[in-house]
């Protein structure tokens, strides 16, 4: 097989895609690679200039620090929440459950009425919160860091609160249950 041949799907350690592949092979490759990289999910909300509840699904949510205590995320920069979020003074994480994936796909559509098909009530800083998931954490925004396509979201953790429950997991572009322990 030439390199040049290789495709996402052929992508291996032992042959591994470099600068020699198109870019759009490249991009395809590198997706699906850091697809093996399994992650929980979460929906992030907060307001919009208007007021209005804003909120996405979110896998590259990811703890930095303890003391002080921060976390971060990376939004899109094409997302139509992308002001919201990226200008927002607060924001809400919530860590979703293994029987969540509904909201997880509610919250994945671009620009739907997302709000308008669950449970959620005003929190702290009127952000908008869902009834029901693993673990939230109220974030103040403390940083926006320039990442290419997308900007870093440094949050602040001000508050946190954890439901229980099993994860939900996203692996190679699919929901997974957590195998059993
Ligand atoms: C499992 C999963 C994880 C996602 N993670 C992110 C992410 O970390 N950052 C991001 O910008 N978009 C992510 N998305 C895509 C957004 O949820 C999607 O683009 C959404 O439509 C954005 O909403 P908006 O355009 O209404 O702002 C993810 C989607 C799914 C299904």
């Amino acid at each position: 097989m030439t390199a040049s041949s290789k495709s996402a799907a052929q992508a291996s350690t032992a042959n591994p895609v470099s600068t020699e592949q198109s870019p759009a092979e490249r991009g395809r490759a590198l997706r699906d690679t850091l697809g093996q990289f399994a992650t929980g999910v979460t929906v992030i909300t907060t307001l919009d200039a208007n007021g209005l509840p804003v909120g996405m699904t979110v896998n590259s949510f990811n703890s930095v620090s303890l003391d002080p205590a921060l976390i971060l995320w990376s939004i899109d920069r094409g997302s139509l929440s992308y002001d919201a979020f990226t200008q927002g003074e607060r924001f809400v994480v919530h860590v979703l459950k293994g029987d969540q994936q509904h909201v997880s796909n509610l919250f994945a559509g671009r620009g739907a009425d997302k709000f308008g098909q669950v449970k959620w009530h005003s929190g702290p800083g009127n952000i908008p919160q869902l009834d029901d998931c693993a673990a939230l954490f109220h974030c103040r925004r403390a940083q926006n860091i320039e990442g290419g396509d997308h900007t870093i979201l440094l949050g602040e953790v001000l508050e946190f609160s954890a439901g229980g429950g099993e994860p939900l997991i996203f692996h190679r572009g699919r929901y997974r249950a957590l195998a059993g322990e």
